[in-house]
């Protein structure tokens, strides 16, 4: 087993000396210190045979690059999840870069705003992935509306989110901005100015991993070509939510888009023109992602891992733990600290993040208050249309009423995705 995993791995190599010709041709526009060490901690860095191979910038002692994906569904507390990475002093986080791409992508003259082509979108999205992760953020300047002048622009999206962009050297301002994380979306702008990218770019060099949180990707079969790709070791980190949850996240949200669904929900009776789509959609594509995850395919093993916000939220610190572990990297004491403090056994604690940096007051936002949300009804819609999704991840069915409200009995079954490998 070992030895020819070895003989693959020296094929590999071999190959991919001549696939790296290509790539830098193709790419060699960003030079920068820790460009060479990019190139070569991939996955093969464990073996000494390779590093001797590709041996320009390696700095030994130093934890190989990682290129952390939080993948993840609108309202499915990926904020909060990013935020467990945002606070490693060595990751430079970006929180959700791909709404830039699917606004320079939608039509906006449109009633319904429709994205004008689903394959090109997509591959718009890995391509802006790639670059991030090679730091190059400059790349986002093809997206961001009004373009950048300069290098610099006061529209990205969600920056007081990373602690990197909110910093030095990025933020001349100064300071160690973490400790208070205020809650107001424009607080870093009004602290920073306007975000220069090309300093961004330096900070995300001089930062030792990338974590990028997105809700955009519809499943993980749409990342393959990044996990396979030779200048990355990207661990994904599939974050899943109970999909009854996310529906009554989302109509707390955006009520205007979820109108219909308020109506129901106060009224008990089904509007003619409900959209039952969406919902069946992120269903279908987190069952997807799952099933696919939990094969364990050639492409994504050792890259997959499955986390189900509701175990994140009732034992944050174990959780967090094991998310550290599958990225490889250290659980830095600010992680722990910032878990401490914003997170305890008490699961109001965990409310009170939502509260705070949600971007509505989702005040009783604790894992399981949807079911006070939810008329009995549009459960059994939902049960109906995710029957499969649930059962998949563990999440149990409720059969009237009153099982639904009775809190006391938990609705998450126990479940071990799988043994965490590295
Ligand atoms: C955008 O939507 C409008 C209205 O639906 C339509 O007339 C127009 O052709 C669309 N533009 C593109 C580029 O598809
Ligand atoms: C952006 O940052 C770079 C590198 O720090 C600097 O050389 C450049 O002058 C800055 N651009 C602006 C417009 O401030
Ligand atoms: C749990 O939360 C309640 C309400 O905020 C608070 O009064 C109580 O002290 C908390 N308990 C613990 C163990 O933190
Ligand atoms: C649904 O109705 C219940 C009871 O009327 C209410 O408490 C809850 O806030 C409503 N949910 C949403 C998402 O509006
Ligand atoms: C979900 O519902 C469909 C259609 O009613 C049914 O065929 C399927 O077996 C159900 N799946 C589970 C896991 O119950």
């Amino acid at each position: 087993m070992e030895c020819s995993w070895k003989t693959v791995l020296l094929l590999v190599c071999a190959s991919l000396g001549v696939q790296y010709t290509a790539i830098r041709t193709l790419r060699d526009s960003l030079s920068g210190p820790c460009q060479g060490a990019d190139r070569c901690q991939t996955r093969h860095h464990r073996d000494s045979r390779w590093r001797g191979l590709c041996d320009d910038g390696w700095t030994p002692g130093e934890s190989p690059r990682k290129h952390i994906l939080l993948f993840a569904t609108t309202r499915s507390g990926s904020s909060f999840t990013g935020q467990l990475l945002n606070q490693h002093p060595g990751i430079f986080y970006v929180f959700e870069p791909l709404y830039h791409v699917q606004q320079a992508f939608t039509n906006s003259s449109s009633r319904l705003r429709r994205t004008l082509d689903r394959r090109a979108l997509l591959g718009a999205y890995r391509d802006l992935l790639l670059n991030l992760y090679t730091c190059d953020l400059h790349f986002m300047e093809n997206y961001i509306r009004p373009e950048p002048q300069d290098h610099t622009t006061s529209s990205f999206f969600r920056r007081s989110s990373s602690h990197a962009l909110c910093s030095p050297p990025v933020c001349s301002e100064g300071g160690d901005v973490a400790a208070s994380d205020p809650p107001d979306e424009s607080w870093c702008s009004k602290k920073c100015g306007a975000l220069n990218l090309t300093s961004a770019s330096v900070s995300c060099l001089s930062r030792g991993h990338i974590a990028i949180k997105t809700v955009r990707v519809p499943e993980v079969g749409d990342l393959r070509t990044l996990t396979e790709d030779p200048r990355l070791d990207l661990k994904i980190i599939h974050l899943v939510r109970d999909p009854r949850a996310i529906l009554a996240s989302r109509m707390m949200a955006f009520s205007d888009q979820f109108r219909a669904w308020k109506i129901w929900n106060a009224t008990g009776r089904q509007p003619r023109y409900v959209d039952l789509s969406q919902i069946t959609s992120t269903c279908k594509d987190m069952a997807a992602s799952a099933e696919t995850g939990l094969q364990r395919p050639a492409w994504l093993r050792g890259r997959y891992l499955l986390v189900r916000y509701e175990d994140l939220a009732s034992k944050p610190k174990d959780k967090a733990t094991e998310i550290y572990r599958f990225a490889g990297l250290e659980m830095e004491d600010r992680v722990q600290t910032w878990i401490a403090k914003n997170t305890n056994s008490n699961a109001s604690s965990l409310s009170e993040w939502s509260y705070r940096y949600s971007t509505t007051r989702d005040s009783r936002a604790t894992a399981e208050s949807w079911r006070l949300r939810l008329s009995f009804d549009i459960v059994r819609t939902v049960q109906n249309l995710c029957n499969d999704t649930l059962a998949l991840l563990g999440y149990k069915q409720v059969h009237s009423a009153a099982e639904l409200r009775k809190l006391s009995h938990s609705l998450v079954e126990r479940r071990t995705f799988q043994p965490v490998t590295s």
